[in-house]
């Protein structure tokens, strides 16, 4: 079957069989604005992110990444323009527990076990005590904290940690999840592990919002979206960009875009 992407135009068939419903609207960005002061973080975003895409948020420290998650999150009240998340505009209350958040900062308990920690989240969001139970071993495997489930968080290592605020953003299968830098002082292997395991959630329909400034490893996305000083200058297919730039990599599509390569 071939499609015809919204966004670009582009009719595909290996991409849109495979990885997302080009049909429904997930996340709709007007015009979304943040401003601190006289500092604007985030500059007129327009954006629209489909059912089961991986859509990365590519750009340096500083370009605007996690102040847009957070605005998504409800979390920063944006300065002007408006976003849905399943047709609701936010702040929204009515659908937190389909939305599953990992903050660039970790945000898990310390003075708790491993399983503690993953039994409040799943907790939170009313999880059924079975499904907790088969969910949370599903997590520790996925993460490799299986040996550490009864661990006080404070004697793991941050990358442990950091594994940890993955799995309690996941455990309640929530439809839509943002993931702020998940894959940040994680080691080659697990990154692949994590990647392969985002990859398998699209294929489920669920779609992954996700913030990385590993320019590599958003071939891995769906479309990538490239921001720079809170402005989007960039959003399609990696192999989109890449064809546009006559560039062999996203970095150096994105150089050439900030005008710092020709291609
Ligand atoms: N609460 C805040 N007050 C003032 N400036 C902020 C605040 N939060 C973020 N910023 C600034 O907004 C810009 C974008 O930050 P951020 O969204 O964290 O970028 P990224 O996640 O891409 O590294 C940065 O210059 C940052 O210093
Ligand atoms: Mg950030």
């Amino acid at each position: 079957m071939k499609v015809t992407c919204p966004s670009c135009g582009l009719v595909g068939k290996v991409m849109f069989d495979r990885l997302f419903d080009a049909s429904a609207k997930v996340v709709e960005i007007h015009d979304l604005t943040k401003a601190f002061g006289k500092f604007t973080a985030v500059d007129s975003l327009n954006l629209t992110i489909f059912k089961g895409e991986i859509y990365g948020l590519l750009g340096p420290n500083g370009s605007g990444k996690t102040t847009i998650i957070k605005m998504l999150c409800g979390l920063l009240r944006p300065t002007a323009g408006s976003a849905k998340i399943f047709g609701h505009p936010i702040p929204y209350k009515s659908i937190m527990n389909q939305i599953g958040y990992m903050p660039q900062d970790t945000a898990i308990y310390l003075d708790n076990t491993v399983h503690e920690n993953l039994l409040f989240f799943g907790g939170i969001y009313g999880m059924p005590k079975n499904q907790l139970e088969k969910k949370e071993r599903e997590m520790l495997a996925f993460v490799n904290l299986k040996d550490w489930r009864d661990s006080l968080v404070s004697t793991l290592s941050g990358g442990m940690k950091h594994r940890l605020s993955l799995a309690c953003s996941l455990i309640h299968e929530p439809t839509l999840v943002f993931l702020d830098e998940p894959t940040v002082g994680v080691d080659p292997e697990l990154r692949a592990t994590f990647w392969g395991y985002f990859e398998s959630l699209a294929q489920k329909g669920i779609t992954v919002i996700i913030t990385t400034h590993y320019m590599d490893e958003a071939d891995h996305c769906t479309r990538v979206g490239l921001l720079r000083q809170g402005h989007l200058i960039a959003d399609g297919r990696p192999g989109e960009l890449k064809e546009k730039t006559r560039t062999r990599s996203l970095e150096e599509a994105f150089l050439f875009l900030t005008g710092r390569k020709q291609s």
